[in-house]
Protein backbone atom coordinates (compact mmCIF):
# COMPACT_ATOMS: atom_id res chain seq x y z
CA UNK A 1 0.00 0.00 0.00
CA UNK A 2 2.47 2.53 0.86
CA UNK A 3 4.84 1.53 -2.34
CA UNK A 4 2.24 2.76 -4.21
CA UNK A 5 1.29 5.86 -2.35
CA UNK A 6 4.98 6.62 -2.84
CA UNK A 7 4.75 6.13 -6.62
CA UNK A 8 1.07 8.57 -6.80
CA UNK A 9 2.76 11.32 -4.77
CA UNK A 10 6.39 10.87 -6.85
CA UNK A 11 4.17 11.06 -10.22
CA UNK A 12 2.20 14.07 -8.82
CA UNK A 13 5.24 15.73 -7.83
CA UNK A 14 7.18 15.11 -11.27
CA UNK A 15 4.43 17.04 -12.91
CA UNK A 16 5.16 19.95 -10.52
CA UNK A 17 8.72 19.78 -11.95
CA UNK A 18 10.18 18.11 -9.18
CA UNK A 19 12.84 15.00 -9.76
CA UNK A 20 14.22 12.13 -7.71
CA UNK A 21 17.59 12.53 -6.54
CA UNK A 22 19.05 9.59 -4.80
CA UNK A 23 21.07 11.91 -2.33
CA UNK A 24 19.49 12.46 0.90
CA UNK A 25 21.96 14.72 2.15
CA UNK A 26 21.73 17.37 -0.26
CA UNK A 27 17.79 17.13 -1.67
CA UNK A 28 15.81 20.00 -1.20
CA UNK A 29 13.02 18.26 -0.11
CA UNK A 30 13.46 15.05 2.03
CA UNK A 31 9.38 13.01 2.27
CA UNK A 32 9.02 10.25 4.48
CA UNK A 33 6.08 7.97 3.87
CA UNK A 34 5.60 6.04 7.13
CA UNK A 35 3.93 2.74 8.69
CA UNK A 36 2.96 2.59 12.06
CA UNK A 37 1.63 -0.68 12.48
CA UNK A 38 4.08 -1.47 14.45
CA UNK A 39 6.82 0.88 16.64
CA UNK A 40 9.96 -0.31 15.23
CA UNK A 41 8.42 1.11 12.21
CA UNK A 42 8.23 4.76 13.60
CA UNK A 43 10.94 4.32 15.58
CA UNK A 44 13.47 4.53 12.17
CA UNK A 45 11.66 7.60 11.02
CA UNK A 46 12.35 9.04 14.66
CA UNK A 47 16.06 8.64 14.04
CA UNK A 48 15.84 9.86 10.53
CA UNK A 49 14.42 12.79 11.65
CA UNK A 50 16.96 13.62 14.15
CA UNK A 51 19.41 13.18 11.33
CA UNK A 52 17.27 15.77 9.57
CA UNK A 53 17.53 18.05 12.48
CA UNK A 54 20.90 17.97 12.37
CA UNK A 55 21.15 18.56 8.26
CA UNK A 56 18.84 21.63 8.58
CA UNK A 57 21.18 23.17 10.62
CA UNK A 58 23.71 23.36 7.48
CA UNK A 59 21.01 23.63 5.42
CA UNK A 60 18.12 25.27 6.78
CA UNK A 61 16.20 25.38 3.56
CA UNK A 62 15.47 21.77 3.03
CA UNK A 63 11.65 21.13 3.60
CA UNK A 64 11.32 17.77 5.87
CA UNK A 65 7.70 15.87 5.34
CA UNK A 66 6.37 12.90 6.85
CA UNK A 67 3.43 11.51 5.36
CA UNK A 68 1.72 8.20 5.75
CA UNK A 69 -0.28 6.60 8.52
CA UNK A 70 2.48 8.00 11.32
CA UNK A 71 1.32 11.53 10.42
CA UNK A 72 -2.16 10.88 10.80
CA UNK A 73 -2.35 9.24 13.95
CA UNK A 74 0.42 11.27 15.89
CA UNK A 75 -0.78 14.31 14.09
CA UNK A 76 0.32 17.61 15.44
CA UNK A 77 2.36 16.47 18.19
CA UNK A 78 4.54 14.54 15.72
CA UNK A 79 5.77 18.55 15.44
CA UNK A 80 5.75 19.47 18.81
CA UNK A 81 8.61 16.34 19.39
CA UNK A 82 10.00 17.14 16.22
CA UNK A 83 10.20 20.74 14.81
CA UNK A 84 12.13 20.12 12.05
CA UNK A 85 9.16 18.85 10.02
CA UNK A 86 7.44 21.46 7.75
CA UNK A 87 5.12 19.03 5.86
CA UNK A 88 2.14 16.34 7.61
CA UNK A 89 0.11 14.41 5.33
CA UNK A 90 -2.18 11.65 6.30
CA UNK A 91 -2.63 8.78 3.95
CA UNK A 92 -6.22 10.23 3.23
CA UNK A 93 -4.95 13.79 2.23
CA UNK A 94 -2.35 12.86 -0.22
CA UNK A 95 -4.31 14.71 -3.42
CA UNK A 96 -2.95 17.59 -1.21
CA UNK A 97 0.29 16.99 -0.96
CA UNK A 98 2.03 18.43 -3.84
CA UNK A 99 0.31 21.78 -3.19
CA UNK A 100 1.40 21.55 0.27
CA UNK A 101 5.30 21.16 -0.62
CA UNK A 102 5.43 23.36 -3.46
CA UNK A 103 3.85 26.12 -1.10
CA UNK A 104 6.58 24.98 1.95
CA UNK A 105 9.34 25.38 -1.03
CA UNK A 106 8.22 28.44 -2.20
CA UNK A 107 7.56 29.93 1.58
CA UNK A 108 11.42 28.83 2.38
CA UNK A 109 12.57 30.70 -1.08
CA UNK A 110 10.51 34.06 -0.27
CA UNK A 111 8.64 34.18 -2.91
CA UNK A 112 5.41 34.59 -1.35
CA UNK A 113 4.42 37.07 -2.82
CA UNK A 114 2.96 34.49 -5.78
CA UNK A 115 -0.59 33.53 -5.36
CA UNK A 116 -1.48 29.96 -3.21
CA UNK A 117 -2.27 27.15 -5.87
CA UNK A 118 -6.24 27.13 -6.32
CA UNK A 119 -7.92 25.89 -3.03
CA UNK A 120 -5.35 26.37 -0.74
CA UNK A 121 -5.40 29.26 1.99
CA UNK A 122 -2.84 30.96 2.98
CA UNK A 123 -2.65 32.10 6.83
CA UNK A 124 -1.07 35.97 7.49
CA UNK A 125 2.40 33.95 7.80
CA UNK A 126 2.27 32.79 4.20
CA UNK A 127 1.59 29.13 5.50
CA UNK A 128 -1.27 26.90 4.67
CA UNK A 129 -4.12 25.92 6.62
CA UNK A 130 -6.20 23.19 6.25
CA UNK A 131 -7.32 22.45 8.95
CA UNK A 132 -9.31 25.06 10.97
CA UNK A 133 -9.45 23.82 14.48
CA UNK A 134 -7.82 26.57 17.09
CA UNK A 135 -5.72 24.31 18.81
CA UNK A 136 -4.19 22.85 15.50
CA UNK A 137 -3.80 26.39 14.08
CA UNK A 138 -1.78 27.14 16.88
CA UNK A 139 0.65 24.41 16.80
CA UNK A 140 1.07 23.85 13.47
CA UNK A 141 1.50 27.80 12.19
CA UNK A 142 4.76 27.20 11.08
CA UNK A 143 4.36 23.63 8.97
CA UNK A 144 1.81 22.68 6.34
CA UNK A 145 -0.96 20.05 7.32
CA UNK A 146 -3.24 17.90 6.18
CA UNK A 147 -4.76 15.42 7.90
CA UNK A 148 -8.57 13.39 8.01
CA UNK A 149 -8.62 13.16 11.24
CA UNK A 150 -10.65 10.34 11.08
CA UNK A 151 -13.55 12.51 9.29
CA UNK A 152 -14.37 9.40 7.18
CA UNK A 153 -15.85 7.13 9.51
CA UNK A 154 -18.16 10.53 10.84
CA UNK A 155 -19.65 11.05 7.51
CA UNK A 156 -22.89 9.39 6.60
CA UNK A 157 -22.42 8.38 3.39
CA UNK A 158 -19.46 8.63 1.37
CA UNK A 159 -20.66 8.98 -1.79
CA UNK A 160 -22.17 11.96 -1.08
CA UNK A 161 -19.00 13.78 -0.87
CA UNK A 162 -16.52 14.33 -3.73
CA UNK A 163 -13.27 11.86 -2.48
CA UNK A 164 -10.35 13.34 -3.35
CA UNK A 165 -8.10 10.25 -3.39
CA UNK A 166 -10.20 8.90 -6.10
CA UNK A 167 -8.80 11.98 -8.40
CA UNK A 168 -4.95 10.96 -7.28
CA UNK A 169 -5.58 7.29 -8.33
CA UNK A 170 -7.59 8.43 -11.25
CA UNK A 171 -4.23 11.14 -12.20
CA UNK A 172 -1.98 8.19 -11.79
CA UNK A 173 0.93 8.91 -14.64
CA UNK A 174 1.49 5.30 -16.58
CA UNK A 175 4.56 5.00 -18.58
CA UNK A 176 6.97 2.15 -19.77
CA UNK A 177 9.66 4.35 -17.77
CA UNK A 178 7.97 4.01 -14.72
CA UNK A 179 6.71 0.50 -14.73
CA UNK A 180 9.33 -2.12 -15.08
CA UNK A 181 6.96 -5.01 -16.16
CA UNK A 182 4.95 -4.69 -12.66
CA UNK A 183 2.12 -3.18 -10.86
CA UNK A 184 -0.05 -2.46 -7.98
CA UNK A 185 -3.88 -1.53 -8.48
CA UNK A 186 -5.98 -0.23 -5.47
CA UNK A 187 -9.25 -1.32 -5.42
CA UNK A 188 -10.08 -0.11 -1.93
CA UNK A 189 -8.90 1.83 0.46
CA UNK A 190 -9.13 1.74 4.19
CA UNK A 191 -10.57 -0.89 6.61
CA UNK A 192 -14.07 -1.76 8.76
CA UNK A 193 -12.60 -4.75 10.77
CA UNK A 194 -11.01 -3.26 13.84
CA UNK A 195 -8.77 -5.81 14.78
CA UNK A 196 -8.24 -4.91 18.57
CA UNK A 197 -4.07 -4.62 18.20
CA UNK A 198 -4.72 -2.87 14.59
CA UNK A 199 -4.02 1.10 14.19
CA UNK A 200 -5.11 0.61 9.75
CA UNK A 201 -8.90 1.46 10.86
CA UNK A 202 -7.75 4.80 12.36
CA UNK A 203 -5.08 6.16 9.88
CA UNK A 204 -6.49 4.74 7.20
CA UNK A 205 -10.52 5.61 7.98
CA UNK A 206 -13.49 3.11 6.81
CA UNK A 207 -13.41 1.10 3.65
CA UNK A 208 -13.99 2.13 0.06
CA UNK A 209 -14.47 0.42 -2.75
CA UNK A 210 -13.59 1.99 -6.26
CA UNK A 211 -15.69 2.19 -9.16
CA UNK A 212 -14.48 -0.80 -11.09
CA UNK A 213 -14.36 1.20 -14.28
CA UNK A 214 -11.64 3.01 -13.23
CA UNK A 215 -9.90 -0.07 -11.74
CA UNK A 216 -10.23 -2.04 -15.39
CA UNK A 217 -9.41 1.35 -16.76
CA UNK A 218 -6.28 1.23 -14.96
CA UNK A 219 -5.02 -1.88 -15.44
CA UNK A 220 -5.56 -1.21 -19.34
CA UNK A 221 -3.51 2.05 -19.49
CA UNK A 222 -0.59 -0.18 -17.24
CA UNK A 223 -1.05 -3.31 -19.65
CA UNK A 224 -0.58 -0.38 -22.97
CA UNK A 225 2.97 1.06 -21.12
CA UNK A 226 4.10 -2.68 -20.86
CA UNK A 227 3.06 -3.76 -17.31
CA UNK A 228 3.24 -7.78 -17.75
CA UNK A 229 1.83 -8.23 -13.73
CA UNK A 230 -0.66 -6.18 -11.90
CA UNK A 231 -1.13 -6.75 -7.65
CA UNK A 232 -4.70 -5.29 -6.69
CA UNK A 233 -4.73 -3.74 -3.28
CA UNK A 234 -7.02 -3.52 -0.40
CA UNK A 235 -6.29 -4.12 3.16
CA UNK A 236 -9.57 -6.79 3.35
CA UNK A 237 -9.39 -7.42 -0.75
CA UNK A 238 -12.14 -9.73 -0.94
CA UNK A 239 -14.34 -7.91 0.15
CA UNK A 240 -14.29 -5.95 -2.48
CA UNK A 241 -18.24 -5.43 -4.16
CA UNK A 242 -19.64 -2.04 -6.03
CA UNK A 243 -23.10 -1.11 -6.33
CA UNK A 244 -24.00 0.31 -9.48
CA UNK A 245 -27.51 1.72 -8.68
CA UNK A 246 -26.15 3.53 -5.90
CA UNK A 247 -23.13 5.14 -7.07
CA UNK A 248 -22.50 9.06 -6.75
CA UNK A 249 -21.11 10.96 -9.51
CA UNK A 250 -19.26 14.22 -8.59
CA UNK A 251 -17.87 16.44 -11.07
CA UNK A 252 -18.59 13.60 -13.94
CA UNK A 253 -16.31 11.63 -11.67
CA UNK A 254 -18.14 7.88 -10.18
CA UNK A 255 -17.25 8.33 -6.39
CA UNK A 256 -16.11 5.09 -4.28
CA UNK A 257 -18.38 3.37 -2.15
CA UNK A 258 -18.32 2.93 1.84
CA UNK A 259 -17.70 -0.85 2.25
CA UNK A 260 -20.71 -3.25 3.36
CA UNK A 261 -20.54 -6.27 5.41
CA UNK A 262 -20.33 -9.32 3.45
CA UNK A 263 -23.25 -11.77 3.56
CA UNK A 264 -22.94 -14.48 0.89
CA UNK A 265 -20.74 -17.29 3.42
CA UNK A 266 -19.68 -19.69 0.51
CA UNK A 267 -21.55 -19.05 -2.19
CA UNK A 268 -22.07 -15.47 -4.12
CA UNK A 269 -23.37 -12.91 -1.92
CA UNK A 270 -27.14 -13.19 -2.34
CA UNK A 271 -27.60 -10.01 -1.84
CA UNK A 272 -25.77 -8.81 -4.26
CA UNK A 273 -28.12 -7.40 -7.04
CA UNK A 274 -27.59 -7.72 -10.68
CA UNK A 275 -25.76 -4.28 -11.05
CA UNK A 276 -23.12 -4.97 -8.36
CA UNK A 277 -20.35 -6.15 -9.42
CA UNK A 278 -18.81 -8.55 -6.27
CA UNK A 279 -14.73 -9.06 -5.95
CA UNK A 280 -15.23 -12.62 -8.05
CA UNK A 281 -16.93 -10.28 -10.53
CA UNK A 282 -14.40 -7.67 -10.86
CA UNK A 283 -11.70 -10.17 -11.53
CA UNK A 284 -13.35 -12.07 -14.24
CA UNK A 285 -13.75 -8.58 -15.71
CA UNK A 286 -9.94 -7.96 -15.54
CA UNK A 287 -8.95 -10.90 -16.68
CA UNK A 288 -11.25 -11.08 -20.05
CA UNK A 289 -10.63 -7.25 -20.44
CA UNK A 290 -6.94 -6.51 -20.17
CA UNK A 291 -5.56 -10.08 -22.07
CA UNK A 292 -2.41 -7.83 -21.89
CA UNK A 293 -1.74 -8.86 -18.12
CA UNK A 294 -0.06 -11.92 -18.25
CA UNK A 295 -0.71 -12.13 -14.28
CA UNK A 296 -3.58 -11.28 -11.88
CA UNK A 297 -3.25 -11.18 -8.43
CA UNK A 298 -4.00 -9.70 -5.04
CA UNK A 299 -3.61 -8.68 -1.50
CA UNK A 300 -5.07 -8.92 1.39
CA UNK A 301 -7.07 -11.63 1.68
CA UNK A 302 -9.47 -11.89 5.36
CA UNK A 303 -10.38 -15.48 5.83
CA UNK A 304 -13.70 -15.12 6.72
CA UNK A 305 -16.52 -14.98 4.22
CA UNK A 306 -14.06 -16.19 1.53
CA UNK A 307 -17.25 -17.27 -0.96
CA UNK A 308 -16.59 -19.94 -3.87
CA UNK A 309 -17.33 -17.69 -6.26
CA UNK A 310 -13.77 -16.27 -6.24
CA UNK A 311 -12.01 -19.69 -5.84
CA UNK A 312 -14.20 -20.79 -9.12
CA UNK A 313 -13.17 -17.63 -11.17
CA UNK A 314 -9.42 -18.26 -9.80
CA UNK A 315 -9.59 -21.75 -11.32
CA UNK A 316 -11.32 -21.02 -14.35
CA UNK A 317 -9.29 -17.91 -15.25
CA UNK A 318 -5.68 -18.95 -15.82
CA UNK A 319 -4.26 -15.83 -16.14
CA UNK A 320 -5.28 -14.99 -11.88
CA UNK A 321 -2.31 -16.10 -10.12
CA UNK A 322 -3.00 -19.34 -7.74
CA UNK A 323 -1.56 -17.49 -4.64
CA UNK A 324 -3.49 -16.34 -1.65
CA UNK A 325 -2.31 -13.99 1.33
CA UNK A 326 -4.49 -14.84 3.89
CA UNK A 327 -3.42 -13.61 7.61
CA UNK A 328 -4.73 -15.98 10.30
CA UNK A 329 -2.30 -14.13 12.85
CA UNK A 330 -3.22 -16.85 15.68
CA UNK A 331 -3.76 -20.41 16.38
CA UNK A 332 -5.64 -19.99 19.30
CA UNK A 333 -9.55 -19.38 19.49
CA UNK A 334 -9.27 -17.53 22.74
CA UNK A 335 -6.65 -15.00 21.75
CA UNK A 336 -8.28 -14.58 17.80
CA UNK A 337 -11.64 -13.60 20.28
CA UNK A 338 -9.51 -11.20 21.46
CA UNK A 339 -7.91 -9.88 18.35
CA UNK A 340 -11.75 -9.00 16.98
CA UNK A 341 -10.88 -11.38 14.18
CA UNK A 342 -14.50 -13.03 13.47
CA UNK A 343 -13.55 -16.16 13.21
CA UNK A 344 -12.60 -19.71 15.03
CA UNK A 345 -9.27 -21.48 13.81
CA UNK A 346 -11.74 -24.52 12.61
CA UNK A 347 -13.23 -21.93 10.07
CA UNK A 348 -9.77 -20.83 9.62
CA UNK A 349 -8.79 -24.57 8.60
CA UNK A 350 -11.72 -25.17 6.16
CA UNK A 351 -11.67 -22.38 4.46
CA UNK A 352 -7.49 -23.60 3.45
CA UNK A 353 -9.16 -26.59 3.27
CA UNK A 354 -11.66 -25.76 0.80
CA UNK A 355 -9.20 -23.10 -1.23
CA UNK A 356 -6.81 -26.31 -1.98
CA UNK A 357 -9.99 -28.59 -3.28
CA UNK A 358 -10.39 -25.72 -5.90
CA UNK A 359 -6.96 -24.40 -6.50
CA UNK A 360 -4.20 -26.66 -5.70
CA UNK A 361 -3.55 -28.97 -8.80
CA UNK A 362 0.35 -29.48 -9.18
CA UNK A 363 0.02 -32.34 -11.25
CA UNK A 364 -1.17 -29.91 -14.21
CA UNK A 365 1.26 -27.68 -12.87
CA UNK A 366 -0.89 -25.18 -11.53
CA UNK A 367 -0.40 -25.61 -7.59
CA UNK A 368 -1.82 -22.92 -4.73
CA UNK A 369 0.73 -21.49 -2.74
CA UNK A 370 -0.57 -19.51 0.33
CA UNK A 371 1.35 -16.96 2.89
CA UNK A 372 0.22 -15.96 6.22
CA UNK A 373 0.94 -13.48 8.92
CA UNK A 374 1.14 -14.00 12.78
CA UNK A 375 1.58 -12.01 15.69
CA UNK A 376 3.52 -13.66 18.70
CA UNK A 377 2.85 -11.90 22.71
CA UNK A 378 -0.24 -11.03 21.67
CA UNK A 379 -1.60 -10.09 25.42
CA UNK A 380 -2.54 -12.77 27.63
CA UNK A 381 -1.00 -15.41 25.45
CA UNK A 382 0.00 -18.68 27.14
CA UNK A 383 2.40 -21.42 26.24
CA UNK A 384 -0.55 -23.15 25.85
CA UNK A 385 -1.85 -20.40 22.99
CA UNK A 386 1.60 -20.37 21.33
CA UNK A 387 1.74 -24.18 20.78
CA UNK A 388 -1.40 -23.96 18.63
CA UNK A 389 -0.49 -21.00 16.70
CA UNK A 390 3.11 -23.52 15.88
CA UNK A 391 0.25 -26.42 15.05
CA UNK A 392 -1.30 -23.45 12.61
CA UNK A 393 2.22 -23.13 11.37
CA UNK A 394 3.15 -26.83 10.52
CA UNK A 395 -0.25 -27.63 9.14
CA UNK A 396 -0.89 -24.35 7.14
CA UNK A 397 1.83 -25.10 4.71
CA UNK A 398 2.94 -21.89 3.76
CA UNK A 399 4.77 -21.08 1.23
CA UNK A 400 6.03 -17.82 3.61
CA UNK A 401 4.90 -16.65 6.91
CA UNK A 402 5.34 -12.51 8.10
CA UNK A 403 5.96 -13.41 11.97
CA UNK A 404 5.48 -10.10 14.24
CA UNK A 405 6.21 -9.55 17.90
CA UNK A 406 2.96 -7.97 19.04
CA UNK A 407 3.98 -4.20 19.17
CA UNK A 408 1.27 -2.12 21.75
CA UNK A 409 -0.27 1.14 19.23
CA UNK A 410 -1.74 3.82 21.21
CA UNK A 411 -5.18 4.55 20.47
CA UNK A 412 -6.41 0.69 19.44
CA UNK A 413 -8.58 -1.05 22.11
CA UNK A 414 -5.87 -3.65 22.93
CA UNK A 415 -3.72 -0.92 24.21
CA UNK A 416 -6.59 0.92 25.86
CA UNK A 417 -8.02 -2.47 27.36
CA UNK A 418 -5.37 -5.12 27.45
CA UNK A 419 -2.04 -5.15 29.38
CA UNK A 420 0.80 -6.21 27.12
CA UNK A 421 2.13 -8.52 29.67
CA UNK A 422 4.00 -11.26 27.58
CA UNK A 423 7.77 -10.47 28.77
CA UNK A 424 9.78 -9.65 25.65
CA UNK A 425 12.21 -11.89 26.05
CA UNK A 426 8.94 -14.18 25.80
CA UNK A 427 8.53 -12.84 22.58
CA UNK A 428 11.51 -12.57 21.08
CA UNK A 429 11.86 -16.67 21.63
CA UNK A 430 8.52 -17.36 20.52
CA UNK A 431 8.99 -15.36 17.30
CA UNK A 432 12.51 -17.36 16.57
CA UNK A 433 10.81 -20.68 17.35
CA UNK A 434 8.18 -20.06 14.99
CA UNK A 435 10.45 -18.78 12.10
CA UNK A 436 12.28 -22.10 12.71
CA UNK A 437 9.60 -24.08 11.76
CA UNK A 438 8.42 -21.74 8.86
CA UNK A 439 12.03 -22.08 7.55
CA UNK A 440 11.23 -25.90 7.35
CA UNK A 441 7.96 -25.70 5.73
CA UNK A 442 9.11 -22.94 3.23
CA UNK A 443 11.96 -25.47 2.54
CA UNK A 444 9.37 -28.28 2.31
CA UNK A 445 7.15 -26.39 -0.43
CA UNK A 446 10.25 -25.40 -2.10
CA UNK A 447 11.86 -28.97 -2.21
CA UNK A 448 7.81 -30.01 -4.37
CA UNK A 449 9.20 -28.05 -7.51
CA UNK A 450 12.91 -29.46 -7.87
CA UNK A 451 12.89 -30.64 -11.57
CA UNK A 452 9.92 -28.69 -12.73
CA UNK A 453 10.32 -25.57 -15.15
CA UNK A 454 8.27 -22.22 -14.20
CA UNK A 455 7.29 -19.09 -15.55
CA UNK A 456 8.40 -16.87 -13.45
CA UNK A 457 8.61 -12.59 -13.89
CA UNK A 458 12.18 -11.73 -13.33
CA UNK A 459 12.23 -8.84 -11.54
CA UNK A 460 15.70 -7.49 -11.20
CA UNK A 461 19.29 -8.47 -9.86
CA UNK A 462 19.27 -10.21 -6.98
CA UNK A 463 20.55 -8.47 -3.80
CA UNK A 464 23.73 -10.60 -4.00
CA UNK A 465 24.37 -9.26 -6.86
CA UNK A 466 23.76 -5.69 -5.97
CA UNK A 467 26.00 -6.33 -2.82
CA UNK A 468 28.83 -7.63 -5.31
CA UNK A 469 28.13 -5.15 -7.51
CA UNK A 470 28.32 -2.17 -4.90
CA UNK A 471 31.68 -4.04 -3.80
CA UNK A 472 33.44 -4.03 -7.17
CA UNK A 473 32.51 0.02 -7.53
CA UNK A 474 33.70 1.19 -4.34
CA UNK A 475 30.66 1.34 -2.10
CA UNK A 476 28.12 3.56 -3.73
CA UNK A 477 24.52 2.62 -2.61
CA UNK A 478 22.04 5.33 -1.47
CA UNK A 479 22.36 7.18 1.14
CA UNK A 480 20.85 6.16 4.08
CA UNK A 481 18.70 3.70 1.93
CA UNK A 482 16.16 5.71 1.07
CA UNK A 483 15.24 6.61 -2.56
CA UNK A 484 15.59 10.35 -3.83
CA UNK A 485 13.73 12.39 -6.59
CA UNK A 486 15.36 15.31 -8.43
CA UNK A 487 12.92 17.70 -9.99
CA UNK A 488 14.20 20.51 -11.90
CA UNK A 489 16.80 21.68 -9.75
CA UNK A 490 15.15 20.14 -6.35
CA UNK A 491 15.68 17.71 -5.02
CA UNK A 492 13.42 15.49 -3.35
CA UNK A 493 14.28 12.47 -1.47
CA UNK A 494 11.52 10.02 -0.33
CA UNK A 495 11.65 7.16 2.28
CA UNK A 496 9.26 4.80 2.54
CA UNK A 497 8.44 2.52 5.25
CA UNK A 498 6.14 -0.42 4.12
CA UNK A 499 3.09 -2.15 6.09
CA UNK A 500 4.15 -5.53 5.97
CA UNK A 501 7.87 -5.67 5.99
CA UNK A 502 9.35 -3.98 9.06
CA UNK A 503 10.26 -0.07 7.75
CA UNK A 504 12.04 -1.12 4.88
CA UNK A 505 13.28 1.33 2.86
CA UNK A 506 12.88 1.01 -0.97
CA UNK A 507 16.59 0.55 -2.38
CA UNK A 508 17.68 1.21 -5.80
CA UNK A 509 19.33 -1.94 -7.49
CA UNK A 510 22.13 -1.03 -9.95
CA UNK A 511 20.75 -0.29 -13.71
CA UNK A 512 20.14 -3.51 -15.19
CA UNK A 513 22.26 -2.31 -18.44
CA UNK A 514 25.20 -2.52 -16.41
CA UNK A 515 24.59 -6.19 -15.86
CA UNK A 516 25.97 -8.72 -17.80
CA UNK A 517 26.03 -12.79 -18.74
CA UNK A 518 26.29 -14.65 -14.80
CA UNK A 519 24.67 -12.01 -13.21
CA UNK A 520 22.11 -13.46 -10.54
CA UNK A 521 18.55 -12.08 -11.03
CA UNK A 522 16.02 -12.50 -8.90
CA UNK A 523 12.46 -13.32 -10.30
CA UNK A 524 8.89 -14.57 -9.07
CA UNK A 525 6.51 -17.47 -9.98
CA UNK A 526 3.24 -16.92 -10.58
CA UNK A 527 2.74 -18.12 -6.88
CA UNK A 528 4.76 -15.90 -5.30
CA UNK A 529 7.78 -17.83 -4.79
CA UNK A 530 11.25 -17.05 -5.38
CA UNK A 531 13.42 -17.65 -7.93
CA UNK A 532 16.86 -17.06 -8.32
CA UNK A 533 19.09 -17.63 -11.84
CA UNK A 534 22.36 -16.30 -13.59
CA UNK A 535 22.05 -14.58 -16.91
CA UNK A 536 22.42 -17.31 -19.21
CA UNK A 537 25.65 -16.06 -21.81
CA UNK A 538 25.12 -14.49 -24.44
CA UNK A 539 22.16 -12.35 -23.00
CA UNK A 540 21.88 -9.50 -20.57
CA UNK A 541 19.75 -8.49 -17.82
CA UNK A 542 18.27 -5.83 -19.28
CA UNK A 543 16.53 -8.15 -22.11
CA UNK A 544 15.76 -10.58 -19.01
CA UNK A 545 14.19 -8.00 -16.58
CA UNK A 546 10.19 -7.60 -17.23
CA UNK A 547 9.57 -10.79 -18.86
CA UNK A 548 8.19 -13.80 -17.98
CA UNK A 549 10.91 -16.84 -18.99
CA UNK A 550 10.70 -20.40 -18.30
CA UNK A 551 13.24 -21.39 -15.71
CA UNK A 552 14.13 -25.16 -14.48
CA UNK A 553 14.61 -25.30 -10.51
CA UNK A 554 17.22 -27.37 -9.90
CA UNK A 555 17.56 -26.95 -6.15
CA UNK A 556 15.37 -24.96 -3.11
CA UNK A 557 16.57 -23.23 -0.15
CA UNK A 558 13.94 -22.05 2.76
CA UNK A 559 13.89 -18.47 1.30
CA UNK A 560 14.38 -18.89 -2.26
CA UNK A 561 15.02 -21.71 -5.50
CA UNK A 562 17.39 -21.23 -7.53
CA UNK A 563 17.29 -22.85 -11.37
CA UNK A 564 18.42 -21.88 -15.40
CA UNK A 565 16.52 -20.46 -17.75
CA UNK A 566 15.73 -23.07 -20.59
CA UNK A 567 16.74 -23.13 -23.70
CA UNK A 568 12.74 -22.71 -24.83
CA UNK A 569 13.75 -18.64 -23.29
CA UNK A 570 15.48 -17.82 -26.12
N1 LIG B 1 1.67 -5.60 16.45
C1 LIG B 1 2.27 -6.56 15.71
N2 LIG B 1 1.90 -6.87 14.46
C2 LIG B 1 0.88 -6.18 13.93
N3 LIG B 1 0.28 -6.26 12.73
C3 LIG B 1 -0.69 -5.33 12.68
N4 LIG B 1 -0.76 -4.65 13.83
C4 LIG B 1 0.20 -5.17 14.64
C5 LIG B 1 0.64 -4.88 15.96
N5 LIG B 1 0.07 -3.94 16.70
C6 LIG B 1 0.66 -7.23 11.70
C7 LIG B 1 -0.48 -8.17 11.34
C8 LIG B 1 -0.90 -7.68 9.98
C9 LIG B 1 0.41 -7.15 9.42
C10 LIG B 1 0.28 -6.18 8.29
O1 LIG B 1 1.02 -6.53 10.52
O2 LIG B 1 0.02 -9.48 11.26
O3 LIG B 1 -1.46 -8.71 9.18
FE1 LIG C 1 -5.86 -4.20 10.53
FE2 LIG C 1 -6.07 -6.09 8.63
FE3 LIG C 1 -7.56 -6.21 10.91
FE4 LIG C 1 -8.08 -4.33 9.05
S1 LIG C 1 -8.27 -6.59 8.81
S2 LIG C 1 -7.99 -4.03 11.27
S3 LIG C 1 -6.01 -3.85 8.33
S4 LIG C 1 -5.28 -6.40 10.72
Amino acid sequence: MNELDSELVTGQLRTLGYAMTPDREHADVVLYNTCSVREHAEQKVWSRLGEDRLRKLIRPATVVGVIGCMAERDGVDLIRRMPVVDVLCGPGELDKLPALIDNAVRTRESLLGDEPPAGVELDDRGRIVLEDSEERRRLTSAAAVALQGNTSRRSGTLAAAADSLELLDLSRSVSPDEHSGSAYVRITRGCNKFCTYCVVPFTRGAETHRPPEHIVEECRRLADAGVLEITLLGQTVNHYRFEHGASVSVGGVVQPQKGRSYQGGHRRDPFAGERTTTFADLLAMIHERVPGIKRLRFVTSYPRDFGDDVLEVIRDHPRICRYLHVPAQSGSNRILQAMNRGYSIEEYFEFLDRARAFLHQPEIGRPLTVAGDIIVGFPSETDDDFRATAGLVERARYKNCFIFKYSPRPGTIAFDKLADDVPEDVKRRRNSELLAIQQRVSAAVGAEFVGRTLEVFVQGVSKREAKRRQGASGGGGIAGGSVALTVGGKGVAVAGASCSAEASIVENPPAAGDVGGGAQLTSRTDGDLIVLFDVPAGRSAAELIGTIVPVRIERSEALALHGTVTPAAG
